[in-house]
């Protein structure tokens, strides 16, 4: 409280800054709030700007927003399988959190490795069927980890030009050679393998699914590929792992190449619970290495205990049956075909995210807005998220979705269609 004061005081340019210098720091933090406040200026003039809308409510197919709205149908939340609020994985991070306590107030290697999170890292290799894993406090942070520890100059990194942006910057956080491939583009990957030859060890990166569009990497072609070239695949399966092939085990069970990528970095914090938390799943050394270099690992706190709770429930729950997969591809199947026989396009392959396509920024937004008057809370996303003229509302279904609310959602965005003009 007092601290915030006193960093408003400094920004305001007036007294309480540090040290006794305060006329020089307050011109510096003067001249900052001037700086910030032109570039947000600017991110609201171009119609970039975030909004936050707040949830009153658990993560669920239906939400209480703060300040009124109930009973909102929600779909744009990454609960694929519903297990956000399971009453089971509530119970289990309630039965963690007294057992094992609030945190570790450590990092893993100093005081913080508790049984749970060996269970737990045992618990995902197994799902995985590979040797080891380890556990970051976000997917982010292990695409992060990755590959500054795993690839030097000599090495050289093969990336999706589409790949996510925690991807992106832990590419950028190591030296090896960086090639970026045109999106899903075998003939170009192909020729940056070829060009890739010189270098010791190569490394094709891409997301399993992507989550802009929908679209699903071709892991065949590109395992094919690094078979010809000698190269390792690594995949990112953040919007795959729980639910992608018949048991939800991802887009490699899904393409039938489980053997053939060497490595997988996913998260806790969508489908397995949706808590937080995040992963890399692969060869033993690897995760040997990982534990001794990655740097988000080295320098972070443990996962809290009633995260590692939470996911090792929803862990057993997708291990028991693969009853919540099968039924969220079934609402998924519902979904598209619905909206495909009321004239939308919508992109990727029966992917549980659904990108309704329309084109234009503003009719994304107003039919977004115009949705959630009707109760159905959906985003619009534009340029610069997604690119000039391929605006589109993201629905995300989720297993735990009705058959009703899947079609009240149809029967809204029908109406809104026609209304502004994207239906005739
Ligand atoms: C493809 C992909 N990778 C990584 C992440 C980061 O995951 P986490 O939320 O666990 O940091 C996300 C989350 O948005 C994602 O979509």
């Amino acid at each position: 409280m007092w601290r915030g004061r006193l960093v408003r005081a400094a920004l305001r340019g007036g007294a309480g800054g540090a040290g006794g210098s305060r006329g020089a720091s307050g011109a510096a933090a003067a001249q900052l709030r001037r700086r910030l406040e032109g570039e947000l200026e600017g991110i609201r003039g171009a119609g970039t700007w975030k909004s936050e809308r707040v949830i009153a409510s658990r993560q669920g197919p239906h939400l209480r927003l703060a300040g009124g709205g109930a009973g909102i149908l929600n779909f744009c939340a990454n609960n694929y399988l519903g297990l956000s609020s399971h009453p089971e994985v509530i119970r289990a991070g309630v039965w963690t959190l007294e057992q094992f306590g609030a945190g570790l107030s450590s990092v893993r290697f100093i005081c913080g490795t508790q049984s749970i999170h060996k269970d737990l890292e045992e618990k995902i290799s197994r799902f995985h069927q590979r040797e080891d894993a380890i556990l970051y406090a976000s997917c982010f942070d292990a695409n992060a980890g990755i590959f500054e520890a795993l690839l030097t100059p000599e090495d050289a990194v093969l990336s999706d030009e589409l790949n996510h942006a925690s991807i992106i910057d832990g590419i950028r956080l190591c030296k090896a050679n960086k090639y970026r491939y045109r999106h899903m583009d075998m003939q170009d990957l192909e020729a940056k393998l070829q060009d890739a030859q010189k270098h010791r060890l190569r490394l094709v990166a891409t997301d399993g699914a992507f989550s802009m569009d929908g679209d699903i990497a071709p892991l065949k072609e590109i395992c094919r590929l690094a078979e010809k070239y000698e190269a390792l695949v690594f995949i990112d399966e953040c919007h795959a792992t729980g639910f992608l092939g018949p048991n939800g085990r991802g887009t490699d069970e899904l393409l039938g190449v489980m053997d053939k990528v060497t490595i997988i970095n996913s998260t806790l914090g969508k489908a397995l619970g949706g808590a937080a938390g995040g992963y890399t799943t692969g060869p033993k050394p690897l995760i040997d290495l990982l534990r001794q270099r990655s740097r988000p690992y080295l320098f972070s706190n443990s996962l809290p205990p009633a995260v590692v709770g939470c996911a090792s429930k929803a862990l057993d729950l997708l291990m028991e049956s693969n009853a919540i997969a099968q039924s969220m591809a079934a609402k998924t199947q519902r979904f598209r075909s619905k909206m495909t026989a009321a004239g939308f396009t919508i992109s990727g392959q029966d992917h549980p995210i659904c990108p309704v396509m329309l084109g234009d920024a503003q009719l994304a937004a107003v039919m977004a807005d115009d949705m959630l008057s009707r109760g159905i809370y959906v985003i619009g996303f534009s340029y610069p998220v997604v690119p000039k003229g391929k605006a589109r509302i993201r629905v995300q279904i989720s297993a735990v979705h009705s058959d009703e609310d899947i079609d009240r959602c149809v029967e809204a965005f029908t109406e809104v269609g026609r209304k502004h003009g994207a239906l005739p």
